[in-house]
C-alpha cells in the first residue's frame, strides 16, 4: 500500500474508532502529515486534556503517551510501538529520588515531564521544556530538586539564579549536537540564526541565539525577520519548519540528530494501532492519582503564573 492509501485507511478508521492522532514534532513526515494536532509536550498534555474522542493515538515515546494516559482517564490511549521509550526518562529511578528527597527533606522537587510516571508520584510538580523557567520561578522554596535532564535543570539555573539539584541524566541525542556542529554551520550559514532545544548542553546553549522548546521554535521562525536558521535539534523538527515557512531555510548538521525511538512509529504502525486498537498504554492504580496530580499542577501553574 502507498503511503497515500494508508493515510486513506487512517482517517477512515479514525472516524469509526472515534480517535484523534496527536503527533510529536520529532515523528516521521508522513506521520506528522496525519495529526490531527502536532506539537511539543506541553500542548499534546492539553490537547489530552481537553479532547472529547474516545480514542487517543500518541505518535510519541511511552512517557508522552502516559502522560496522556494520566489525563483522559476515561480514554483509551494507543502508542503505535510498544517499545519507543525516551532514555532520559530511564535515567532515574523512584528509589535513587527516593534516596535524594531523604538527603534535602527541605527542597521542593521539579520534574521534567520525561520521566516514568512512577518518578511524577513522587514529585511536587512536571515541567516541559516551554514551561520550565516559569515554574521555577514561581516556586517559592530556597532549594529545587530537578529531575532528571541535568542540562535543562542547569540552564533553567542559571537563568533563574534559583539552588537547584540537579540530576545528571541528558538526552542521548542532544547530547551529540556538538559545538563545533554549530560553530561550522554558522560559518557555512553566517546570515543565520542560532534556535537551540534547551536540552542541549551548556557549550551549545551559549552559542545560540534563542533556546527554545520545540514549539517555541515554530512560532519563533514564523514571527522572525530572519530567513535562515541553524536548528539544534532533533531532525523532525525541520520538517514542520520548512512545510509552515517555505519562503525560510532551515539546517540540520551533518550527521542529522536522530531520535531512533521517535522514528520507531511509523506510519503502518500508525494504521494498525487503529486496526487491532494496540499497544494500550495503561498507568499503575497505586500511582496514578499522585502521578497526574504532579501534571495537573504544571498545567495549572502555566495557566495562572
Ligand atoms: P518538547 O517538549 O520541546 O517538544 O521536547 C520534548 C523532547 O523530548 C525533546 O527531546
Ligand atoms: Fe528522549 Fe531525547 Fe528522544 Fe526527546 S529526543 S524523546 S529527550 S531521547
Amino acid at each position: 500500500m502507498s503511503i497515500h492509501d494508508i493515510a486513506e485507511k487512517i482517517q477512515e478508521l479514525k472516524k469509526k474508532r472515534k480517535a484523534v492522532i496527536l503527533v510529536h514534532n520529532y515523528q516521521l513526515p508522513e506521520v506528522q502529515d496525519v495529526a490531527d494536532y502536532l506539537g511539543d509536550s506541553l500542548d499534546l498534555s492539553r490537547k489530552a486534556a481537553e479532547t472529547e474522542a474516545e480514542v487517543i493515538v500518541f505518535c510519541g515515546v511511552h512517557f508522552m503517551a502516559e502522560t496522556a494516559a494520566l489525563l483522559s482517564p476515561s480514554k483509551t490511549v494507543l502508542i503505535p510501538s510498544a517499545s519507543a521509550g525516551c532514555p532520559m526518562a530511564d535515567m532515574i529511578t523512584a528509589p535513587s529520588l527516593r534516596e535524594l528527597k531523604k538527603k534535602h527533606p527541605e527542597a521542593i522537587v521539579v520534574t521534567y515531564v520525561n520521566s516514568t510516571a512512577e518518578v511524577k508520584a513522587m514529585s511536587d510538580i512536571c515541567c516541559t521544556s516551554a514551561n520550565a523557567e516559569k515554574i521555577v520561578r514561581a516556586i517559592d522554596a530556597e532549594k529545587i530538586i530537578f529531575v532528571p535532564d541535568k542540562y535543562l535543570g542547569g540552564y533553567i539555573a542559571k537563568k533563574t539564579g534559583k539552588d537547584m539539584i540537579l540530576w545528571q541524566g541528558y538526552c542521548t541525542v542532544h547530547v551529540k549536537i556538538l559545538p563545533e556542529y554549530i560553530l561550522r554551520s554558522k560559518k557555512d550559514h553566517p546570515r543565520a540564526e542560532v534556535i537551540v532545544h534547551p536540552e542541549c548542553t551548556a557549550q551549545v546553549v551559549n552559542l545560540a541565539d534563542r533556546v527554545l522548546s520545540t514549539n517555541g521554535m515554530c512560532s519563533y521562525v514564523k514571527d522572525s525577520d530572519c530567513k535562515e536558521f541553524i536548528v539544534g535539534t532533533e531532525k523532525g523538527m525541520v520538517y514542520r519548519l520548512q512545510k509552515e515557512n517555505p519562503d525560510k531555510k532551515f539546517y540540520s548538521f551533518d550527521p542529522e540528530p536522530v531520535c531512533q525511538n521517535m522514528k520507531k512509529i511509523t506510519i503502518e504502525k500508525v494504521l494498525s494501532s487503529l486496526e487491532y486498537m494496540k499497544h494500550v498504554v495503561s498507568v499503575d492504580e497505586k500511582i496514578k492519582d499522585r502521578a497526574k496530580k504532579s501534571i495537573d499542577k504544571m498545567l495549572e501553574y502555566s495557566r495562572t503564573n
